[in-house]
């Protein structure tokens, strides 16, 4: 068998293809930014077609670096961006619109009317596992067939197809107009809120209301199997996993055992804790979602914790106020100063999500004197990102009914050793790196060699998982509460900022 997998990460800023070897090592890795695309206050779109030249490009890239060929591959595995929406035509292959963002928040009023209906937020929750909130696919689809002309049109009569960008790069690879395959995992399709997480089936009666035809729909499978053969760059080799990239890191953490939970800092955080077979209901403002199938084996479930803006607050920092060159240069700013001066920063920049799901938040800078400095300020920018995710710990612990002992993590800003020390002083349990902190792309590379026997099993994987870093909790008791209090109320100043 060829020596190697290929992972595809299209991501929120980047798409990168990394090759790796069967001890899970990191052999090459191609990698290109795509453009951020800000039309309005609060809507975030791609181009889709940039995606897609930048996933064919990154491929060839990460291939030629490792000096290998496609005869090298043993199978593809894709992982993505989550609910970022892409709706086209199947003849030309064409968008009809740019790809509407996870983060974007235009489908506010759709979401608000569906709401209505009765029900309010909960109003899928018990099928679907997620509140009624602007971050996932379904009402961006909704939104795109309202607006642009024609759609509906076209998509009534078939001619439309939709896709979260693994389907979108899934179609592209395998031929596009001609004979690309229409074809989502379960993670996907749970991000939707179309899909019935006990069926594992799009419910007819939710796309109905949400005005969205099931001929759009791919069609849902496992995340571990053969969808179909690449064509072009990637000719003749077997695309056989794709996983939603947040279940792609908890995949490649290992967290297969239930009670095992990773937290991705990456553009935004997520907390996935696994919960076996049985679909826990959250009660604390997190969501349920499948965490992975591998085949024909049972769904594996997980609770949820999306923080829409950490990394991505690093990124602002750098590029709307240029108060850094580069986002590792935080580190040595935020180190500068002792604490962050009594300063507060609050990301709501796409509304509140996890636990509260706010969509009436925009963020908010208090705590301001005269004292506060740039040092200060790229303090309490870390702070947000272990602030929010002491908040959801707390709601997964009080959901899950037991403490979690130690915190896996991974995502880019897992570097910044500040910001891992602080976390684990703010949640009081020890922080663990792995050594492979690529765990997004490693878990799609999991699943793709699962399917094609390239790994046996989850203890051949099990066994790859090695710990490079360990953060003990430092402060006292006193001071921890005394700034998650401050913290706490910094949030409520965030509340009630759209008319
Ligand atoms: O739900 C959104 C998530 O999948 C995006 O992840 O890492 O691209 O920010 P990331």
């Amino acid at each position: 068998m060829a020596q190697h997998i290929l992972a595809i990460d299209q991501g929120t800023t980047s798409t990168r293809a990394i090759v790796f070897d069967h001890a899970g090592s990191i052999v090459s890795v191609g990698q290109k930014e795509h453009k951020q695309i800000f039309p309005r206050a609060g809507w975030v779109e791609h181009d889709p077609a940039e995606i897609t030249a930048n996933t064919r490009y990154v491929i060839g890239q990460a291939l030629a670096k490792a000096d290998l060929n496609i005869g090298d591959l043993a199978a593809v595995g894709i992982t993505n961006q989550r609910e970022t929406a892409v709706v086209w035509d199947r003849r030309t292959g064409e968008p009809v619109y740019n790809a509407i963002v996870w983060q974007d928040t235009r489908t506010q009023s759709i979401v608000d009317d569906l709401g209505a209906l009765g029900g309010g937020a909960d109003r899928y929750k018990a099928k679907v596992g997620l509140p009624l909130a602007t971050y996932f696919s379904g009402p961006k689809v909704r939104w795109i067939l309202d607006n642009v002309e024609g759609a509906r049109a076209k998509a009534e009569n078939g001619d439309l197809l939709f896709g979260n960008t693994d389907t979108w790069t899934l179609w592209n690879l395998t031929g596009g107009p001609n004979g690309g395959v229409h074809v989502t995992d379960v993670t996907n399709a749970s991000r939707t809120m179309l899909m019935d997480l006990d069926t594992l089936s799009w419910d007819a009666d939710i796309a109905a209301e949400m005005g969205i035809p099931l001929s759009m729909l791919p069609e849902i499978r496992s995340s571990s199997e053969n969808y179909g053969t690449g064509v072009g760059v990637l000719n003749g080799v077997p695309i056989t996993g794709i996983l939603g990239d947040q279940q792609a890191a908890t995949f490649g953490q290992a967290c297969f055992d239930v009670g095992t939970a990773k937290n991705t800092y990456g553009t935004g955080n997520f907390m996935l804790l696994n919960t076996g077979t049985e679909k826990v209901a959250s009660h604390n403002g997190l969501l349920t979602t499948v965490c992975y199938k591998i085949g024909s084996q049972a769904p594996v479930y997980a609770l949820e914790g999306s923080i829409a803006v950490t990394g991505s607050l690093v990124q602002w920092l750098r590029d709307n106020l240029g108060i850094i060159g580069s986002a590792s240069e935080i580190e040595g700013l935020a180190r500068s100063v002792e604490d962050n001066g009594g300063a507060y920063f609050v990301p709501a920049f796409s509304g509140l999500f996890a636990p509260y799901w706010r969509a009436d938040a925009r963020g908010a800078l208090v705590g301001l004197t005269r004292f506060v400095s740039k040092g200060h300020l790229a303090r309490a920018v870390l702070e947000a990102t272990a602030f929010q995710t002491r908040e959801v710990l707390d709601a997964m612990n009080a959901d899950s009914g037991v403490a979690l002992t130690e915190l896996k993590v991974d995502g880019g800003m897992v570097v910044n050793e500040l910001l891992m020390q602080f976390q684990a002083d703010i949640l009081d349990v020890p922080v663990v790196r792995p050594k492979v902190a690529e765990t997004t792309a490693l878990g799609a590379a999991y699943a793709a060699g699962l399917a094609v026997g390239y790994w046996s099993g989850e203890d051949e994987l099990r066994a790859n998982w090695a710990e490079d870093k360990r953060w003990s909790p430092e402060l006292d008791a006193s001071e921890r509460e005394r700034v998650y209090r401050n913290w706490k109320k910094a949030v409520t100043k965030s509340f009630d900022w759209v008319d």
